[in-house]
């Protein structure tokens, strides 16, 4: 199986507080991107292509080593990755889409989901259970209702998809759709996505919170 990584790194830095995009972001002086990368190809994903704000494609070309593809992205997720997908060529079977903000992510979770993948899954993604109660607020803020927390999951990246599933599937969605990830995109075209466990490590990076975690688990 040929697969080829995306990787999502054309967000802004504005709830991490930087004067940089989030993905040029130093954790233990190597920007988030880098680790991203890193992860895939450590994963046995070597063919990597990465959606970049159209501003800072030099200041990531610095970064990224020489064979990593730059696409420049949109003003959604959703439109970076449609940016980068029109970059995998098809000789490509299968595509990891992964965030530049999850710098841990294990390499032993890209190969669960290439495994999934080679086992015949068109989509899958890693998973974790949700621990704390959940709950569904009205428009006041006061508590409406308890959800059943046992059949919910937090879902991770990278999410793996057989290339034409992917392909047809962001072919289907209207240009301005918007969806937090792209399980979502195939889910709404109908196709099923399967699950494999995640990993804590692999937590998003989005607030300064987050990123003193993060440094706490490289300096161990
Ligand atoms: O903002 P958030 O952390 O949820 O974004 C998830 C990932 O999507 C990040 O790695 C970010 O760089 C990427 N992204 C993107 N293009 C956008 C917005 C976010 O590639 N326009």
């Amino acid at each position: 199986m040929h697969a080829v990584g995306i990787v999502a790194a054309a967000g802004s830095g504005l709830r991490l507080g930087a004067d940089r995009p989030k993905a040029l972001v130093p954790l233990a002086d190597r920007p988030l991107v880098c680790w991203a990368v890193d992860t895939l190809r450590d994963g046995g994903v070597a063919d990597v292509v990465v959606a970049v704000p159209g501003d800072e494609l030099c200041a990531f070309a610095t970064v990224l080593p020489l064979d990593v593809r730059l696409v420049v992205g949109g003003s959604t997720r959703t439109a970076s990755v449609r940016a980068a997908l029109a970059a995998v060529g098809t000789g490509a079977d299968a595509v990891l889409v992964h965030d530049a903000a999850r710098p841990l992510t294990p390499p032993d979770l890209v190969v669960r989901v290439l495994e999934a993948l080679s086992a015949g899954a068109r989509a899958v993604v890693p998973v974790l259970p949700v621990v704390d109660t959940t709950v569904v607020v009205d428009d006041d803020g006061g508590v409406a209702d308890t959800v059943d927390r046992s059949v919910l999951r937090r879902v991770q990246t990278p999410q793996g998809f057989a290339r034409d599933a992917l392909v047809d599937a962001y072919a289907w969605l209207p240009p301005d759709a918007e969806l937090t990830d792209d399980a979502a995109v195939v889910r709404a075209a109908g196709v099923p996505v399967a699950t494999v466990a995640g990993d804590e490590r692999g937590a998003k990076v989005t607030v300064p919170h987050d990123l003193a975690l993060a440094e706490l688990q490289v300096s161990r």
